[in-house]
């Protein structure tokens, strides 16, 4: 790879992704407008003399097309990554995820860049019948407005992949947990710790049964992928997850266990913390397996490196006091 955009490279995933590419020889250029991303996170970055910031709204006119120039590979990972406040805010999905995915695929018809990464989820599958589920698990009924906009995007993609021979690789993410982690449900319950830990309050019956990945180990898989598929054409859908789950309450454990708290632990009740989450995720990984990845951290090293880092790093769950 010469040169590769990262589309919301500020954020958790495409800071660490910036990293990755630049120490593998990469050019990077990163767009961003730091809505949820970080300047701290691009501090290693942009000491680099391969690495150029393009500060904007991807939905503003002309910033993809500045970002883009030059570049043999576009990594879309600018969203809205909040899963549960969607059916507050519907337009949002709407508008950062499709839309935007929609015109990411049109400035790289106008540039010329004909290779694309795409940041899914597996909340594309909603509630599926199929454990682990495959990614040819039958068509799914959408629980989120988040899964259905991500859905919206991969069709766009595979759209754009036949009729303007571009290469896809669209790859469906459980939740990732790691260095630069922002949002979720570890930061959430490190937080409430944080101002409480005698107690506790866990969405659901905490019996919601759910799949990590840590970051690094996510990049590895995407990498892989791309070295797969580069040039090929068409459109390449990969699960990326780890094989295990952990129930909520044991991953609120780990937790506890990590910070030396043992808070009484409220549930609110019901199989569903909120609408549109999934009471089971386990995705079949035995494609990009095939490839020859495999994870390096098992869902608990994953929780426990996560709350490491956040103790570390106050500035990012600290809400700023201003002067
Ligand atoms: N973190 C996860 O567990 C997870 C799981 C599944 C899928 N994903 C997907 O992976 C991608 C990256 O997720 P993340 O966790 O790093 O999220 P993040 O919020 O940390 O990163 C998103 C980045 O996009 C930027 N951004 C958002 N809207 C923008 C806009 N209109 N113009 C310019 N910049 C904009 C933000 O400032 C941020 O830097 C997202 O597409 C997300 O949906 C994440």
């Amino acid at each position: 790879m010469r040169r590769a955009c990262i589309t919301g490279g500020a954020g958790f995933i495409g800071s660490n992704l910036a990293d990755r590419l630049l120490a593998d020889g990469s050019e990077v250029v990163v767009v961003d407008d730091f809505r949820t991303g970080r300047r701290a996170f691009l501090g290693d970055a942009a000491e680099h003399p391969h690495f150029r910031l393009v500060e904007g709204d991807v939905l503003s006119p002309g910033i993809l097309e500045d970002a883009f120039a030059g570049c043999d590979w576009v990594f879309h990972l600018q969203a809205n990554a909040d899963v549960r406040h969607g059916l507050e805010r519907p337009r949002l999905d709407l508008e950062q995820n499709t839309i935007a995915t929609s015109k990411v695929l049109e400035a790289m018809r106008q540039t010329g860049v004909s290779n694309i990464v795409f940041s899914s989820t597996g909340s594309v599958y909603g509630e599926p019948e199929l454990f682990p589920t495959p990614e040819d698990a039958p068509f799914p009924l959408q629980t989120s407005l988040y899964g259905a906009s991500k859905l919206a995007g991969e069709g766009l993609i595979a759209a754009y992949a036949t009729g303007f021979a571009i290469t896809g690789v669209i790859c469906r993410f459980v939740s990732i947990l790691g260095e630069r982690y922002t949002h979720g449900h570890v930061i959430d319950f490190y937080r409430s710790l944080k101002d409480d830990p005698r107690e506790i309050t866990v969405l659901g019956d905490g019996k919601q049964e759910k799949s990590y990945l840590y970051v690094q180990d996510c990049i590895e898989a995407i990498l892989t992928a791309v070295a797969r598929h580069e040039g090929q054409g068409g459109a390449h859908v990969y699960n990326l997850g780890t094989d295990e789950t952990v129930i909520v309450d044991e991953s609120l454990a780990l937790i506890t266990g990590r910070l030396g708290c043992t808070p009484a632990v409220r549930h609110t009740g019901g199989v569903r913390g909120w609408t549109g989450d999934s009471p089971l995720i386990r995705l079949d990984t035995s494609k990009i397996r095939s490839l020859g990845w495999a994870p390096k951290l098992t869902i608990g090293l994953a929780i426990e490196k996560t709350v490491d880092w956040l103790e570390a790093n106050e500035h990012v769950w600290r809400p700023q006091v201003q002067p």
